[in-house]
């Protein structure tokens, strides 16, 4: 069936999940954040991902409260940053997660990093532990799925070993760029849904040549290119910005289908912008 800007993927647990989420990193509390949300929400976005670290989950939280459509009506992902890798962590996490944001729930909790700097020695058991409560708060309805970020195959493999329920969404780097093949595929063995953060390559692809030429040719911008590209891949896109002509641009995306072959010449993108960072190797 065509996609729409109603379209929806459907996770492993049934929840419902709209195929172009908001991106929130980089963008600054109070009214930006506020605004950006109520911009993408008029648009037509349903789907809003922050993170603790992002610091703007008040901002975020606000303009969610301030649009006039029903909470049920969207879905809410919020991050466990790398300071809550543990049980009890993890719980006093999520709990301020929900204050900042105001809500009682959020639609999707993730592990936001698989191997941080300062449990470099234990990320196995840690992050076990924190899946633990997250397993716990999907029962208490505390959140309607949970997920990992920026996990790498063995990231996952370990923490399997000891899960009830497996991840409903990987969130990872992915643009033309860098498109992460095995990860993704892992992902598809376990039933896993990509999530596709920064589609623009945090802005990287904007300028190259032949993805400008593509945007000519279908009378689109560039950055409607990738994202489409993005969704006929399969990926969960959460294209960001603070520029209210832009959020609309990059949900715009329903009134053309790039071709087999067109497809084909953006996946031969690699390298041309931003690469993934290795999560192995990051300093926080
Ligand atoms: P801004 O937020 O100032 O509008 P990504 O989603 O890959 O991380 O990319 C985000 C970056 O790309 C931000 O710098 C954002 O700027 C910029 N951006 C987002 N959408 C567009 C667009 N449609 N055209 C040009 N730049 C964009």
């Amino acid at each position: 069936m065509a996609l729409t800007i109603n379209s929806t993927y459907t996770l492993a647990n049934g929840v419902e999940i709209p195929v172009v989420g908001f991106g929130t990193w980089q963008t600054p509390d109070g009214d930006v954040a506020e605004n950006a949300v109520l911009d993408a929400i008029k648009a037509g976005y349903r789907h809003i991902d922050t993170a603790a670290v992002y610091k703007n989950e008040e901002g975020v939280g606000h303009g969610i409260a301030n649009s006039g459509v029903p909470r049920e009506d969207l879905f809410v992902t919020t991050k466990l940053w790398n300071d809550a890798h543990g049980y009890e962590e993890a719980k006093a996490a999520l709990a301020d997660s929900l204050e900042k944001l105001g809500l009682d729930y959020v639609d999707l909790y993730l592990i936001h990093w698989p191997n941080p700097f300062a449990i470099r020695d234990s990320w196995q058991e840690k992050n076990q532990a924190a899946w633990k409560y997250m397993e716990e708060a999907l029962e208490q309805g505390l959140v309607r799925a949970i997920g990992i970020s920026n996990f790498r195959t063995h990231h996952i493999d370990s923490l399997l070993e000891t899960a009830k329920v497996k991840p409903h969404v990987n969130q990872i780097y992915l643009s033309p760029s860098d498109i992460q093949e095995d990860v993704v595929a892992h992902n598809e063995k376990h039933g896993i849904l990509t999530q596709a953060y920064s589609p623009l390559g945090t802005g990287t692809m904007l300028e190259v040549p032949a993805l400008k030429e593509m945007a000519a040719k279908y009378r689109k911008s560039v950055a409607q290119v990738a994202i489409r590209w993005s969704l006929q891949k399969g990926f969960n896109p959460l294209p960001k910005s603070v520029t209210t002509s832009r959020i609309i641009e990059n949900i715009d995306l329903f009134d053309f289908e790039l071709s087999a072959a067109d497809m084909a010449v953006i996946d031969g993108l690699k390298g041309s912008g931003k690469v993934a960072s290795n999560p192995d190797e990051v300093e926080f």
